[in-house]
């Protein structure tokens, strides 16, 4: 009983098991120093950040409106923290942040794209050629392609045969892409008619087939994100964010959940029900690991609040309720032939934005979009963050490109941006 009581005080106290030496830091910031300071290769402006910046001198503030970036902080009384706007990558953890930036980590904007969300990017390596999908205007069947073949690249559109509406996630799996789809619309153009689900394009051919487009009659509220196990299950976000968008006139039907789909028996089952808003998906790479981004914090529609920046060429509203969730999940998943998700534990809340598109790097490195926000965050795989890519325009999604898969495109709202570094992407299959 004594012992019992002596470890609880000391718990308490914060002083079990930490020997004298461990609650040595290795540098007190009282907040009177300077929080940033210019670090790393000068191919790019890179700023690292002195302990997380966990203490700023006390007149910061920041407005809680999530689509105010990290570097709408405000805080007068460290003349270093200007160095934040204008940086290119910021650093939060000298070694692996630097160390994953490389010798000649360079930002490049590369094309000013309609004013509307863009997502799903997929690379296709074959044609060394990058996919990439718009969310809106309402009614538009294009898709996007990006040319790597030529510098600099160039981009058209196309239709697939027969089109698909709206497409949101994708991967690349076995030679061919998989999208989540989240249109909904039985009068498009030509007579084509289109259920949200899953579906399967041949890049060679462009044609497309339908894999899924219903839970035993009802709709999905709109697909938004895929995975794909070694088993070849696919698992998919499902989100109404197709709704406010004008892209999809069915209120939703069911709750918003995380699904596995298999395409060699065409069930479909829910896997995770507890996320507001489940949107970017990701397994580590050894596969016993899933992540899912959680943008509970943004809503489209019509009743919405209109959000800063009037993101959209055709009316829109955004609604941010900032103490909503923006949180990244990891989840073990266990269970064999018949898999499914223990051990829920969140592991990032987002420092900007609402978490959108997730990708894990070939190390394991989660790199995670900002989703209405202007950048993308790169965190270990406890979500510890390592270092921040700033773009010029707010970020839905990424995918790595090139021979070496050391190209990150950053596809979002109005741009399209590429960041040559030393992170890998997973290697394709
Ligand atoms: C904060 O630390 C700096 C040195 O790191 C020192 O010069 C300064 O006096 C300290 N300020 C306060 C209020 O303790
Ligand atoms: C549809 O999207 C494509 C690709 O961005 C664009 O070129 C085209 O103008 C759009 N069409 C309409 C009618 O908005
Ligand atoms: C459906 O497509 C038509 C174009 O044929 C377009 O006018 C309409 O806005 C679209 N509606 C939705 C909900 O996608
Ligand atoms: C918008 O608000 C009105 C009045 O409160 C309500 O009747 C309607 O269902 C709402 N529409 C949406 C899309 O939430
Ligand atoms: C890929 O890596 C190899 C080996 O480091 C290098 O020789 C080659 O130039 C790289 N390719 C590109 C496109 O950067």
């Amino acid at each position: 009983m004594t012992s019992f009581i002596l470890t609880s005080f000391l718990a308490l106290t914060g002083f079990t098991q930490l020997s004298s030496s461990t609650l040595t830091y290795p540098r007190q910031n009282n907040g009177s120093g300077s929080v940033a300071t210019k670090c790393g290769p000068n191919t790019a402006n890179i700023i690292c950040i002195d302990r997380y910046g966990s203490v700023l001198p006390p007149s910061f503030s920041r407005d809680s409106d999530p689509s105010v970036g990290y570097t709408g902080t405000v805080v007068p009384d460290d003349p270093s923290w200007s160095l934040v706007a204008a940086a290119d990558f910021v650093v939060f953890d000298q070694e692996r942040g630097l160390e994953l930036l490389g010798g000649a980590p360079k930002i490049t904007k590369v094309f000013d794209v309609l004013n509307v969300i863009h997502e799903g990017p997929v690379y296709v390596p074959s044609e060394n050629k990058l996919y990439v999908q718009q969310d809106g205007p309402p009614g538009n069947v294009s898709q996007l392609v990006i040319d790597l073949n030529v510098d600099p690249p160039t981009m058209s559109t196309f239709q697939t045969s027969p089109p698909t509406y709206q497409p949101n996630g994708g991967v690349y799996h076995d030679g061919k892409i998989y999208w989540t789809v989240m249109g909904n619309n039985v009068s498009l153009p030509g007579g084509v008619k289109q259920r949200p689900g899953i579906a399967v394009m041949d890049p060679a051919t462009r044609k497309v087939e339908t894999l899924l487009n219903n839970y035993y009659g009802f709709m999905f509220s709109g697909p938004n994100d895929l995975a794909i196990d070694t088993n070849g299950d696919i698992w998919f976000t499902d989100s109404d964010y197709a709704f406010g968008l004008f892209l999809d006139d069915v209120p939703k039907q069911t709750q918003l959940a995380t699904y596995r789909f298999r395409p060699s028996t065409g069930q479909v089952t829910v896997v995770e029900d507890t996320l507001d808003h489940p949107n970017g998906i990701a397994f580590s790479p050894d596969g016993k690991t899933l992540y899912i981004t959680d943008s509970g914090l943004e809503s489209v529609g019509t009743n919405a609040t209109e959000g800063q920046g009037n993101f959209y060429n055709y009316p829109i509203a955004i609604n941010f309720i900032s103490t909503d969730k923006r949180n990244i999940y990891a989840y073990d998943v266990v269970g064999g032939d018949n898999p499914y998700l223990i051990n829920k534990r969140v592991i990032w809340q987002a420092l900007e934005g609402a978490p959108d598109g997730l990708k894990v790097a070939e190390n394991g490195y989660l790199v995670v979009a900002a989703g209405l926000a202007p950048g993308c965050d790169i965190l270990d795989a406890n979500g510890t963050p390592l270092a921040r890519i700033q773009t010029k325009h707010a970020v839905e999604n990424i995918a790595w490109t090139g021979e070496n898969l050391t190209t990150l495109w950053l596809v979002g709202i109005s741009g399209m941006t590429k960041v040559d570094f030393a992170l890998k992407g997973p290697a394709l299959d």
